[in-house]
């Protein structure tokens, strides 16, 4: 693999950053939260503040996270015999008695592990110019994190990782799957992802090649790709990391079209995207149209930007912003998007579980409960539960009930039932829907509870079935009940 470190030297590197206890904790307790929210908007200063001590700890977050030069002493005490070597391997830069990073390299975990990850270094630190190169390797990103927390965390066989990029995915599917594939087209992608694996003791079966061409025959349980799913014409200069080289959102297309062919039965894929809001076709119609018939599939928009927000947002990740021809690129994106009818973007989530057929395009911009994968995978579980008169239900835990109305009244004039968990939806009930959803204890059948329904209101028993079974079976497919 060419253009990364060289793996010799992960070994002594781990040893290294856990010598110093160089961990996502400790550097979040070093830096404390005023800094670390002025790094996530890209200033050093607070952080330069707290970690100005000289110990090893205080040096390799200096040198990574704020890429500030550190004395060589500094540098030789928290990477003890390592500096030349890493400087040779191309992660640090050396001069008379100062040392730099090169690459960024951090601590990651998730709830059981700790880890790090070597990446490209984050441009535009303390309002420096962006540069950006075109085989820039990210590091982990909120997209990222976003993919991390829907991919499901059950125990698979094979597992892919589309695009992996430094191999952040890799590392979480590593942790319950018996064999991770990560896939890329940019060689330093696949060198940064290979040098991690070895970093943090994990196997993954590296392959070059675009979209499912490294993987033409091949199955998985498994599938979880953040791909380069930037909107544009793709006419101007490519960043790999963002712009797959296709117009438009052909390459989210085809990933969601082709998904299907490499899932094993039951297998799962998760993709974060965006997707092209056009003139006169509802989003969800658009995309449903992606989805293959051998699928259920969870489709949630998360946000949509209007084209100038979105447009602005890339240019400005590109470094053009303020820059020469920025107007003229801003203006010829508009006019592309104006052209091919596109109004919006979307951004989001698409779930596939092959060997279904239940399908929900959601437009869903609040708060969920992460990880999200959980609620997902009950998502799906509801779709095909079977419910009946003699179904026992259950009302899902953090399940609430609103009531609105003038002050006084007899009865309200809306309720609302919300979800405290999971998708953390909500939905406008009747007082027949709030009754059943209350009485469902787990004890009681759907029959026996609209018996006393149909008793308490004096409606016709067979028309308060007919009228109600559907909604109850609704509210299961939702997440407010559930089968016991
Ligand atoms: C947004 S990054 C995601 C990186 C990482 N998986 C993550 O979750 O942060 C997209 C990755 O897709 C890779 N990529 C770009 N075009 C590709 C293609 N046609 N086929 C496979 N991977 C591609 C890029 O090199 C990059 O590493």
């Amino acid at each position: 693999m060419t253009g990364g470190p060289d793996p010799s030297l992960a070994p002594p590197l781990r040893k290294a950053l856990e010598a110093a206890e160089y961990t996502v904790e400790t550097v979040d307790d070093l830096l404390g939260e005023r800094a670390r929210a002025a790094l996530r908007r890209h200033e050093t200063t607070p952080a330069r503040r707290r970690t100005a001590d000289g110990s090893p700890l205080a040096t390799l977050a200096r040198l990574f996270v704020l890429q500030l030069p550190v004395g060589r002493a500094d540098a030789d005490r928290a990477l003890p015999g390592l500096v030349d070597d890493l400087a040779d391997g191309g992660v640090l830069l050396t001069s008379a008695d100062e040392v730099r990073a090169v690459l960024d390299c951090r601590p990651y975990s998730d709830d059981r592990h700790d880890w790090w990850v070597v990446s490209d270094l984050t441009p535009g630190l303390d309002g420096q110019p962006l540069h950006v190169g075109a085989d820039h390797v990210l590091g982990v990103t909120p997209a990222s994190t976003s993919l991390a927390q829907l991919t499901t965390r059950r125990q698979v066989g094979r597992a892919l990782d589309l695009g992996t990029g430094c191999g952040v995915q890799a590392l979480h599917l590593s942790a319950h799957a018996d064999l991770v594939v990560g896939t890329d087209v940019n060689r330093r992608a696949l060198a940064m992802a290979h040098f991690n694996a070895a970093l943090d003791q994990i196997r993954v079966d590296l392959r070059e090649g675009s979209l499912w061409a490294p993987v033409a025959d091949e199955t998985f349980d498994l599938i979880t790709t953040n791909p380069p799913f930037v909107i544009s014409p793709a006419t101007g200069r490519r960043l790999v990391y963002r712009d797959s080289g296709l117009p438009g959102d052909q390459v989210v297309e085809t990933i969601v079209r082709e998904a299907p062919s490499h899932l094993a039965s039951g297998g799962w894929c998760h993709v974060v995207a965006n997707w092209a809001i056009v003139a006169d076709r509802p989003w969800d119609e658009r995309l449903a149209g992606w989805v293959s018939d051998d699928c259920d599939a969870l489709v949630v928009q998360r946000e949509v930007l209007d084209p100038s927000s979105y447009v602005e947002l890339w240019l400005k990740d590109a470094g053009r912003h303020g820059g020469p021809g920025y107007i003229q690129a801003y203006d010829e994106w508009l006019r592309w998007f104006d052209q091919e009818g596109v109004e919006g973007v979307g951004f989001g989530w698409v779930n596939l579980r092959k060997g279904g057929s239940a399908r929900e395009l959601l437009d869903h911009p609040y708060a969920v409960e992460q990880p999200v994968a959980t609620a997902v995978q009950d998502w799906a579980d509801a779709q095909h539960a079977e419910v009946d008169e003699g179904s026992r239900l259950t009302l899902r835990a953090g399940v609430v009930q609103e009531t609105r109305g003038d002050p006084g009244a007899e009865h309200p004039k809306t309720i609302v039932l919300r979800q405290r968990r999971g998708l953390c939806r909500h939905r406008q009930v009747d007082t027949v829907e709030a009754a059943l959803a209350g009485a469902s204890d787990g004890e009681l059948t759907v029959a026996q509870i609209l018996d006393a329904l149909a008793v308490l209101l004096e409606r016709d028993r067979e028309d308060l079935a007919s009228a109600y079974l559907p909604q109850v079976r609704s509210l299961v497919r939702e997440g407010f009940l559930t089968p016991t």
